[in-house]
C-alpha cells in the first residue's frame, strides 16, 4: 500500500520501516593511471567520487526515490591505495530523519598479488530524498534487528545531533 506521496505506509497509514539489511551498497575498482595523483596513488577526489556514488546506491535501496547528497562529514584519507591496487567500497543506511539518510562508506585498498587488505577511509555522507518537484520528501524509517544494529542506529543519531549543530552554528 502506498501513500498519496508514493512512500509505503502500512495499514494504520504510518510511516513504514525497511530494514538496514536493504540499504547496502558494495563496489570494486583498480586503481588505474587517470585515478593517479603525481605519487601514483588513488586521488582524494577519485575517492571522495566513489564514496558518493557507493552511498547514493545504498540511499536510493532505501528510499526508492531520488537523492541529493547534502554532506560529508569529515574524511580522513589514512594511507594510500597504489596504482594497480584495487580498491574495495562497503556502504551502509546507518540512520533517517524525515526526509535524510546517513550512509556510512568503508573503504579499504587490496594488493591483488598478496591479497593484503588495508582500511584507508570511513566516511559518512548523508543524501536527502526529493520529490518530483524537487522539495525534501519523507524517507521510510530504518528497523533495526540485531543488537550491533541497533548501537549502530544510536551512533548515528549522535552524529546527526553534532551534524546538525554544526550546520546552525556555520
Ligand atoms: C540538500 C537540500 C535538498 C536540502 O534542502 P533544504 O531546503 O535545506 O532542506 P530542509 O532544511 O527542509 O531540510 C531537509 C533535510 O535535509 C537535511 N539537511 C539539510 N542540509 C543538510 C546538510 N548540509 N547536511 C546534512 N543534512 C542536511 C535536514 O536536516 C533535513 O533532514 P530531515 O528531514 O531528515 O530532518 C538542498 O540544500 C540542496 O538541494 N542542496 C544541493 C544538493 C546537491 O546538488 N548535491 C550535489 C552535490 S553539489
Amino acid at each position: 500500500m502506498n501513500d498519496t506521496d508514493g512512500l509505503p505506509v502500512n495499514d494504520s497509514g504510518a510511516r513504514e520501516a525497511r530494514p538496514m539489511t536493504e540499504g547496502r551498497a558494495s563496489m570494486t575498482e583498480i586503481v588505474m593511471p587517470n585515478d593517479a595523483n603525481p605519487h601514483g596513488s588513488v586521488s582524494g577526489g577519485r575517492v571522495l567520487h566513489l564514496i558518493d556514488v557507493c552511498a547514493a546506491v545504498a540511499a536510493l535501496r532505501h528510499a526508492r526515490r531520488s537523492v541529493v547528497t547534502a554532506s560529508f562529514d569529515d574524511v580522513a584519507f589514512l594511507a594510500p591505495v597504489p596504482m594497480g591496487h584495487v580498491i574495495l567500497l562497503d556502504a551502509q543506511v546507518t540512520g533517517v530523519g524525515d526526509t535524510s539518510i546517513e550512509v556510512r562508506v568503508i573503504v579499504r585498498g587490496e594488493n591483488p598479488i598478496t591479497g593484503d587488505r588495508r582500511h584507508t577511509t570511513t566516511a559518512y555522507v548523508t543524501f536527502v530524498a526529493l520529490d518530483d518537484a524537487g522539495r525534501p520528501a519523507q524517507v521510510p524509517g530504518l528497523s533495526a534487528n540485531t543488537d550491533e544494529e541497533h548501537a549502530s542506529m544510536e551512533r548515528s543519531r549522535l552524529r546527526r545531533e553534532a551534524r546538525l549543530g554544526r550546520l546552525h552554528h556555520d
